[in-house]
């Protein structure tokens, strides 16, 4: 049994004033839910995390990571150093980072590697554009973002997050069908099987992109999507914790 999981993506929002309400939030009322509720902040706020979430059931990680160990890398944040800051998860090869910072499927393997090897669990994002699927690619896409993901991992398959997030739904309100999304879990997870058939029903394949109250028990109800990351409504106690709810 995947014990699911529910991950808020807070990308470049946040401030300390801010975080402490949402946080108190979350804290108040995370008692009832069953699945793991995470959140994944920007680095500077992570002190602030690790004090207020530490000792709670609520896991903390870092939206990025370096796919180096230490050095003369101005401005990157090692893996090493999240770990000092008790994070539990980093997401990797989120389509931000692919797009805007031209990350490739080597690069985003190398860090989900260097993740691992530090003992976080990376949360590894893949996804079709518009485009993409409009011409039938999706699978396509999404194998080849995973393949040199799944071989980085080896034999530590089951270490892994993946969260399937096609481009065009995320930020825009528009959501993959419930049925459109498990088809696309259900590929992967049959990538995984094709490795290691045990660790591939270990995995947990999360869906992110316009997930909302609203629509979150539907995705949640399909059996290859075990639980969501969620941008937008992550930044909503009452949205994020009805989510999780549904979870
Ligand atoms: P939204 O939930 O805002 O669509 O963002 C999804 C996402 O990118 C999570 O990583």
């Amino acid at each position: 049994m995947r014990t699911p999981l529910i991950a808020g993506n807070w990308k470049m929002n946040a401030s300390l004033a801010a975080n402490a309400t949402l946080l108190a939030g979350l804290l108040g009322d995370e008692a009832g839910v069953s699945a793991e509720l995470a959140v994944c902040v920007p680095a500077p706020y992570l002190a602030q995390v690790q004090s207020v979430l530490g000792g709670s059931a609520v896991r903390w990680g870092a939206q990025d990571a370096s796919a180096h160990e230490r050095g003369a890398f101005t401005g990157e944040v090692s893996a090493e150093m999240l770990l000092d800051f008790g994070c539990t998860y980093v997401i990797v090869g989120h389509s931000e980072r692919r797009s805007y910072h031209a990350e490739s499927d080597e690069l985003v393997a190398q860090k989900a590697q260097r993740a691992l090897a530090s003992g976080m669990t990376p949360i590894v994002c893949v996804g079709e554009t518009l485009e993409e699927r409009e011409r039938g690619a999706t699978d396509v896409v999404v194998a080849r973002q995973l393949a040199p993901v799944l071989d980085a991992m080896g034999t530590q398959l089951a270490s892994m997050v993946i969260a399937y997030e096609p481009v065009w739904a995320i930020g825009t309100g528009k959501t993959a069908t419930p049925e459109m999304a498990q088809q696309v879990h259900a590929r992967l997870r049959a990538m995984l099987a094709e490795r290691n058939t045990e660790s591939a029903q270990q995995v947990r394949i999360l869906y992110g992109g316009s997930m909302k109250p609203d629509n979150a028990k539907d995705l949640l109800a399909m059996p290859d999507i075990d639980g969501g990351l969620i941008g937008g409504a992550s930044l909503n106690v009452s949205d994020f914790l009805s989510i999780a709810h549904a979870a």
